[in-house]
C-alpha cells in the first residue's frame, strides 16, 4: 500500500511546494512506495505556478520548480497517512475541516528539523512578505528537515511517522 504524505502551507506557492520538490528529489531513487504532494489551505493561487522568488531559489539550487501547480486542501487529502503542516495557522485550518479520527495524522513539518530541540516545534517562516533571504531560509530548513524525513522513511518504511501500516479503509 502506498504511503501518502501531504505537505500543507497557506498558498501552496512557496513553502509546501519547496518541501514537495526537495523531498521528492530525495526519494526519487529510493524505490519506496511513497507519494509526496503538496497543497495550500487557501484558494488564492489555485492552478498557479510557484511564486517566482521560490522558483528562483529552487532552480539556483538545482531543483526543478516548473511542474508545480497550486492545489487546495480538501476531502481528497483526508486519506493521506501523514499531513505535514508548515505552521500553526495551517494546522488550525486543516484541523477545522479534517475528520476528528484523522487528527493524529497531522504534524508540524519542523518536528523533524534536526536543528529544533524540544517542543513545540516552530513553523517554517512565511517568506511571502519578506526579502530574498526568507526564501533561502525556507530552502535551508526544508533541505535539512527533508533529509531526516527521507532517512526515517528509508529506515522504517511508513512506521512511526503516521498512520499507514495497513491503514483501515
Ligand atoms: P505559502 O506562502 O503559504 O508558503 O505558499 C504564501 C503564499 C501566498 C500568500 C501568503 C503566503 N498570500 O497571501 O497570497
Amino acid at each position: 500500500m502506498t504511503y501518502r504524505i501531504a505537505l500543507v502551507c497557506l498558498g501552496n506557492i512557496c513553502r509546501s511546494p519547496t518541501a514537495d520538490v526537495v523531498l521528492n528529489a530525495l526519494l526519487d531513487d529510493s524505490g519506496l512506495d511513497v507519494v509526496v504532494e503538496s497543497c495550500g489551505t487557501a484558494d488564492y493561487h489555485l492552478g498557479e505556478r510557484m511564486d517566482p522568488r521560490t522558483a528562483r531559489v529552487l532552480a539556483d539550487a538545482g531543483y526543478d520548480p516548473d511542474r508545480h501547480r497550486a492545489r487546495q486542501f480538501g476531502p481528497e487529502w483526508f486519506d493521506h497517512d501523514l499531513i505535514l503542516v508548515m505552521d500553526d495557522s495551517n494546522r488550525d485550518d486543516v484541523l477545522d475541516v479534517l475528520p476528528a479520527d484523522r487528527h493524529g495524522r497531522v504534524r508540524l513539518f519542523r518536528e523533524f528539523d534536526p536543528e529544533v530541540s524540544g517542543r513545540p516545534a516552530p513553523g517554517v517562516p512565511d517568506p511571502w512578505y519578506g526579502g530574498p533571504d526568507g526564501f533561502r531560509e525556507v530552502l535551508a530548513i526544508v533541505e535539512r528537515t527533508s533529509r531526516v524525513l527521507a532517512d526515517r522513511l528509508e529506515d522504517e518504511p511508513a512506521t512511526d511517522l503516521g498512520e499507514h501500516p495497513e491503514r483501515p479503509a
